[in-house]
């Protein structure tokens, strides 16, 4: 099929899509999956519900033909969904570069086999390295050594490079900051502070708790000699610092505080089949019935090019008092 690039309502083209395999997590961070909220009482996706391999890959193939570059692998925990590498091994073919987002608990024995199935690199969730603080902001009991075992091996078999996200959050884990920027120094793995944002209904955000990346960089500063780096790619999240001495790279994700939407070509595949054209959107476009209907590539492709043009969101730049009262839905079904 070749390849027809779309530009949204903006002008912004499709090259990044981020597909969540799952809702489920093992952790229940409460930024992100409030205990008292993801209990049993919840209802998540039935496991029939979930977009077969065959089917994700068919989305691939049409995306790829819009002109897409990218694709990350999110879940909840991705990681939770059974053969994951089988996955893996299916998109690895289409040439196309291949992330995956984990807080990395199980990690440490799935990674050979996910880098085997052509998994370029992974992004790790981690807050804290505290012990106590870990356990208390991820709401679980898998412990921070595990973790950084996971990370070990995600190195180890050269998922790199391996970049890490901790979410900042006011009188939480601002403490956590300049720990985590330490520890990873001289490791080649990039630490990414990322602004605790307003994703979903149920986290119960307050601007007040948000730690704006100025700030982080200011204290960072004092504390080590930083200079800025120039971005590779105008679509990139992160804001990137270095140490001077050359011992590595730091980054700021500030979607509250600097809001990136002008540059954004991400869209979303949730777990159950519905493509999602903003982390602030209230609802999906169903494709699924489309598969289920066996709708071949070349319609899908029209379908989805179709949901793209007609895209208008920026909703990190039009925040406000009305929009945070519009419907949202979750980061875990989502994926981030
Ligand atoms: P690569 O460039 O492929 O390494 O990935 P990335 O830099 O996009 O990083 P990643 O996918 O890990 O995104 C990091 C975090 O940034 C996510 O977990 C979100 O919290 C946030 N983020 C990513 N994309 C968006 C976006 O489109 N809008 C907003 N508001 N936040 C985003
Ligand atoms: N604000 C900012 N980042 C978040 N994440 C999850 N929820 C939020 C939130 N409310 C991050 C996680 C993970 C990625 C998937 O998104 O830490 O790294
Ligand atoms: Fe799970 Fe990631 Fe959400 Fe934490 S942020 S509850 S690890 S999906
Ligand atoms: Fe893209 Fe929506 Fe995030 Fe803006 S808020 S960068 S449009 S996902």
């Amino acid at each position: 099929m070749s390849v027809t690039d779309v530009n949204d309502e903006f002008g912004r083209p499709l090259k990044d899509l981020r597909i969540s395999v799952t809702d489920r997590c093992n952790f229940r961070c409460r930024y992100c999956m409030p205990r008292e909220r993801f209990n049993e009482d919840h209802t998540f996706l039935p496991k029939r519900a979930f977009l077969s391999f065959d089917e994700i890959e068919k989305v691939v193939r049409s995306t790829i033909s819009l002109g897409l570059e990218k694709v990350r692998i999110t879940g909840g925990e991705p990681l939770l969904r059974k053969n994951l590498p089988e996955l893996i091994s299916k998109l690895s073919k289409l040439d196309i570069d291949i992330a995956l987002t984990t807080n990395a608990s199980l990690l440490k024995k799935n990674a050979k086999d996910l880098r085997l199935a052509g998994l370029n690199r992974v992004t790790i969730s981690l807050d804290a390295l505290d012990p106590e603080l870990h356990k208390q902001m991820s709401d679980s009991n898998i412990s921070v050594d595990s973790i950084l075992e996971g990370i070990d091996e995600a190195v180890r078999v050269g998922l790199s490079p391996v970049k890490i996200n901790c979410v900042v959050q006011k009188g939480v884990n601002e403490e956590e900051v300049s720990k985590l920027v330490h520890y990873f120094r001289g490791t080649g793995i990039v630490v990414r502070f990322i602004e605790y944002m307003d994703v979903g209904r149920t986290n119960g955000w307050q601007l007040g708790q948000v730690v704006p990346s100025e700030n982080v960089l200011n204290h960072l500063q004092k504390e080590f000699d930083l200079v800025p780096v120039e971005p590779t790619n105008n679509s990139d999240v992160a804001v990137r610092w270095a140490h001077s001495d050359g011992s590595g790279e730091i980054g700021f994700i500030s979607s509250v505080t600097s809001p990136f939407c002008g540059d954004c070509v991400r869209a979303r595949l949730s777990a159950d089949g519905r493509l999602v054209t903003c982390l602030f959107a209230s609802g999906g476009h169903d494709i699924r019935a489309l598969i289920h209907n066996g709708a071949d590539e070349e319609i899908l492709q029209k379908a989805i090019a179709a949901i793209w043009t007609r895209r208008k969101d920026r909703y990190s730049e039009i925040r406000s008092e009305d929009t945070a009262a519009l419907p949202r839905i979750e980061m875990s079904y989502i994926g981030g």
